[in-house]
């Protein structure tokens, strides 16, 4: 049985499709969120989930708050590392203590535009294709070895939350199939 931890910071979409597969050989060992008011937490305690909350704004620095955040994961003794819609930017030595087993969803077909607004700025790029990206996560954010992507045809209609819901819907699609394949020991990792 593989251990999985999820991070989230709000309501948590990506966590509950990746609960609801119910992969066999993984357990969702608990989800963790840096805001105490993250919408997923109920969700999860309501079906007897594990949760944590660690207010990122009760530390001094992002160093602090990763410190204590990685004594609270491998308190779960984590096999892999889930980020769902976890919006903090991570330290190096958080990363390096995880690497090669943790994973993050952004919603783009990487390398194109990591960081935020990603529907507008592919809208504005006059992008045909949008999508989304399960990756490992290294040190700089949104880069890391690809996993899974997934596209949709952006039609000409589309806005950012029109675009957004297209995508999130590949999202909840592509992130359990990950995992699924990391936890039949389905990945290796070779440069990038
Ligand atoms: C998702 O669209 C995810 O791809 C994005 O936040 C949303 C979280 O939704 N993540 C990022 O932008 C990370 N760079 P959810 O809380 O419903 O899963």
């Amino acid at each position: 049985m593989k251990n999985i931890v999820i991070l989230i910071s709000g309501r948590g979409s990506n966590m509950q499709a990746i609960v609801e597969a119910q992969l066999p050989g993984a357990r969702i060992a608990a989800v963790i969120a840096n805001r105490p008011d993250a919408a997923g937490l109920a969700w999860a305690a309501e079906r007897g989930i594990a949760t944590a909350a660690l207010d990122h704004k009760a530390f001094a620095s992002r160093e602090d708050f990763d410190a204590a955040l990685a004594a609270q994961i491998d308190a779960f003794a984590p096999d892999l590392v889930v980020l769902a819609g976890f919006m903090r930017i991570l330290t190096p030595g958080f990363t390096q203590h995880y690497a090669g087993r943790m994973f993050n969803i952004h919603p783009s077909l990487l390398p194109a535009f990591p960081g935020l607004h990603t529907h507008q700025r592919a809208l504005d790029a006059g992008c045909r294709l949008a999508g989304a990206t399960v990756h490992f996560v290294t040190a700089e954010l949104d880069h890391g070895p690809i996993v899974a992507q997934g596209a949709v045809a952006v039609a000409d209609d589309d806005t950012a939350d029109s675009l957004a819901a297209k995508v999130l819907r590949v999202e909840h699609q592509i992130y359990p199939q990950a995992v699924r394949w990391f936890v039949e020991g389905r990945l290796t990792l070779a440069g990038q």
